[in-house]
C-alpha cells in the first residue's frame, strides 16, 4: 500500500472481528514499532502482546471501569449528550462499543516505556508514541484495524499487577487490533490551513 494512502486512511477502528492475527503479522507490526525514534535512541519500549482470553477479559473489565471514569470528564460527558449522528456522538458510541467488546479483539498490545533515565513530562511520551503510531500505520497497511487507547490508565495499578509490569515502567497505550468489520476511510480533521502558522504564531500560511 502507498505510504500516504495508509497515513490518510488510518483512523480509530473499534469494531473488530475476532479472527486471529497470524504470528508472522504480529511480528511485522512489532518490527515496524521498533523502527521508531526514541530520545537518545534509548529504545526503552516493551510491547506486551496479549492473546490469553482470561487476561483479555480481565483487562476489558478494568477498561470498562476506566470508561465510566472517563465519562465523568466534562468533554466526554458533553459528547454523551451530543446528537448520535454528530461527530462527538459517533466517536463516543464507537468508544463505548470498544469498551463493551475489548476482550473480543484477537490481540491487545500494551506499549510500555521504561522510564529510567527519561525526563518526566511531555517529552517522555515522545519516546513511545512514535512506536505506537508505527504499529497503527503498519496495521493499516496490513488491513488490520486498531485504536490508540489510554483508558486502562484509570486502573493502571491493577493492569500492571495483572500483567506483572515492574516498577519504573509506564503503560503508554493499549492497542486493540483485529480485522475490521467496517471500512477504512479518511478521518475527519481540521484543514491544515487552520492549524498551521508560518514563521511565527498567528501568521497564516501563504496558501
Ligand atoms: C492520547 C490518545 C488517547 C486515546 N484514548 C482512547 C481510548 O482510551 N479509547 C478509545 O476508544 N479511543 C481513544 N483514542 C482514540 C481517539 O478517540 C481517536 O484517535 C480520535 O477520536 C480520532 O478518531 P479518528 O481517527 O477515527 O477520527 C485515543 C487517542 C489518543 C491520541
Amino acid at each position: 500500500m502507498d505510504l500516504f494512502e495508509a497515513i490518510h486512511t488510518q483512523r480509530a477502528i473499534r469494531r473488530l472481528k475476532p479472527d486471529p492475527i497470524p504470528d508472522s503479522v504480529i511480528r511485522q507490526l512489532l518490527e515496524a514499532a521498533i523502527c521508531a525514534p526514541s530520545g537518545g535512541n534509548r529504545q526503552g519500549w516493551v510491547f506486551i502482546v496479549i492473546r490469553d482470553p482470561d487476561v483479555k477479559a480481565r483487562l476489558a473489565e478494568l477498561y470498562r471501569e476506566g470508561f465510566q471514569e472517563l465519562l465523568k470528564i466534562p468533554y466526554y460527558r458533553d459528547a454523551g449528550s451530543a446528537p448520535p449522528d454528530s461527530a462527538a456522538g459517533k466517536m463516543l458510541a464507537s468508544a463505548h462499543h470498544l469498551a463493551e467488546h475489548l476482550q473480543e479483539a484477537p490481540i491487545l498490545i500494551l506499549a510500555c516505556l521504561k522510564t529510567e533515565g527519561t525526563t518526566p513530562g511531555i517529552t517522555m511520551g515522545s519516546s513511545i508514541y512514535p512506536a505506537v503510531q508505527n504499529i497503527l500505520l503498519a496495521a493499516r497497511g496490513l488491513g488490520i484495524g486498531s485504536t490508540l487507547t489510554t483508558i486502562h490508565r484509570f486502573r493502571d495499578g491493577q493492569v500492571k499487577e495483572l500483567l506483572g509490569v515492574p516498577a519504573g515502567v509506564e503503560t503508554a497505550a493499549l492497542i486493540p487490533l483485529g480485522y475490521p468489520f467496517g471500512k477504512f476511510g479518511r478521518p475527519p480533521r481540521k484543514p491544515v490551513s487552520e492549524v498551521t502558522y508560518f514563521d511565527r504564531w498567528g501568521r497564516p500560511p501563504p496558501w
